[in-house]
């Protein structure tokens, strides 16, 4: 595999595999496929070099476009979309061009060229479970966690297209022997993260003095992984993986919305409750968990950033030494989350 297509590859996850395929992989060139959105920025590829990774400034809807890349390609790696629930919210129809439509322009094109086709997708597609105190296992017992053949349920519309993006691929593969693979990942953290996401806008709040914001009573459960463990995944299954099969990342990070806040305050010096409770995200997902054993006993795959103490104290040295990359951000992403009392 010698030249790969890495759509979204100016995003947050796009960006840093494409770091990671560079790091590690030198006999790769990667060809970033990405519109720059307000969630693509072109700073997050700098510093590669010219001769490893192009960018080509696209839609991935653009089948004329796609076409001319594709056939030139001997994968393509999908992460571009449409990605932040509260924006699927209040307009959903480009995350149903993005994901539905350009997921369909991609595989299409894969299809006619015989191009290998990896699918990037979110644990969000199966619903939410309960928490793991309601549960008769506590979180561990059959059904408890999401596995590759959880039926989908998805709650935002956000959640809808990627379903419908991975039913697409499902499709594809079945019908016309699209020689693809399927991931479905749970919450990633790390450095490049848009701040209107969890995470970063606690951490940039802080570093911008104002106080962060938690979502209803914070008792959600996400299940964090870092970045470069997705991208190891990836790479994994991009290249050992079995044509036809879904695997499912996760790296057992299960924390409540509280916590992971809490945390984010002691890591910066801050008092524990030195925050604001907010209006909840309507449809709020309750927990998400993943069961990532296929990946690990079939492929071979570990986790290798399993500390979240120590991942996340990373991830604050990373927006506090690079607030040049948000800075200007900051005001408009904070105005539109106060429109929502959020
Ligand atoms: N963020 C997470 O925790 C998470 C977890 C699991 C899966 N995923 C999936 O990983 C992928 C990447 O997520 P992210 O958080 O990096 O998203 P992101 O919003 O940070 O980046 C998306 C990128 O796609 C580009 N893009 C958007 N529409 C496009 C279009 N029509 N044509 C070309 N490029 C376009 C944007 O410019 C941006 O660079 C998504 O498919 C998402 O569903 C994300």
């Amino acid at each position: 595999m010698k030249n790969i297509i890495v759509t979204g590859g100016a995003g947050f996850i796009g960006s840093n595999v494409v770091h990671y395929v560079v790091n590690n992989h030198p006999e790769v060139h990667v060809t970033v496929l990405d519109k720059l959105t307000y969630a693509g920025n072109r700073k997050n590829l700098s510093g590669l070099p010219a001769d490893r990774v192009e960018l080509v400034v696209g839609d991935i809807t653009d089948a004329e476009l796609v076409d001319q890349l594709v056939k030139e390609a001997d994968a393509v790696v999908h992460y571009a979309a449409e990605s932040h629930n509260d924006n699927s919210l209040k307009d959903p129809f480009p995350f149903v061009q993005t994901n539905i439509i350009g997921t369909y322009t991609l595989i299409e094109a894969c299809r006619k060229y015989g191009v290998r086709y990896h699918h990037v997708s979110t644990d969000e597609v199966y619903g939410d479970l309960p928490l793991r105190e309601d549960l008769p296992g506590k979180g561990e017992g059959p059904g408890e966690k999401f596995t590759s053949e959880t039926a989908y349920n998805p709650s935002s519309p956000y959640a809808a297209t990627k379903a419908g993006s991975d039913l697409l691929v499902k499709a594809w593969m079945r019908s016309f022997g699209l020689s693809a693979t399927i991931s479905n990942c749970s919450n990633n953290y790390g450095p490049y993260q848009h701040i209107e996401k969890f995470i970063p806008r606690q951490i940039t709040n802080i570093l911008s003095g104002m106080r962060p914001k938690l979502y209803g009573d914070g008792k959600n459960v996400r299940d964090w992984i870092h970045v470069d463990d997705h991208s190891s995944a990836v790479w994994t299954i991009l290249t050992k993986g079995r044509i036809g099969e879904t695997y499912l990342i996760g790296s057992d990070g299960e924390e409540n919305n509280q916590h992971v806040l809490e945390l984010i305050l002691e890591l910066m010096d801050q008092p524990k409750d030195a925050y604001d409770h907010v209006k909840d995200r309507v449809g709020h997902d309750l927990r998400y968990a993943i069961d990532s054993r296929k990946l690990r006993e079939e492929l071979g795959w570990i986790p290798q950033f399993t500390d979240f103490r120590e991942g996340l104290a990373d991830t604050i040295k990373w927006y506090t030494e690079n607030k040049d990359w948000w800075a200007a951000e900051k005001e408009a992403v904070e105005a539109k989350y106060a429109k929502n009392n959020q």
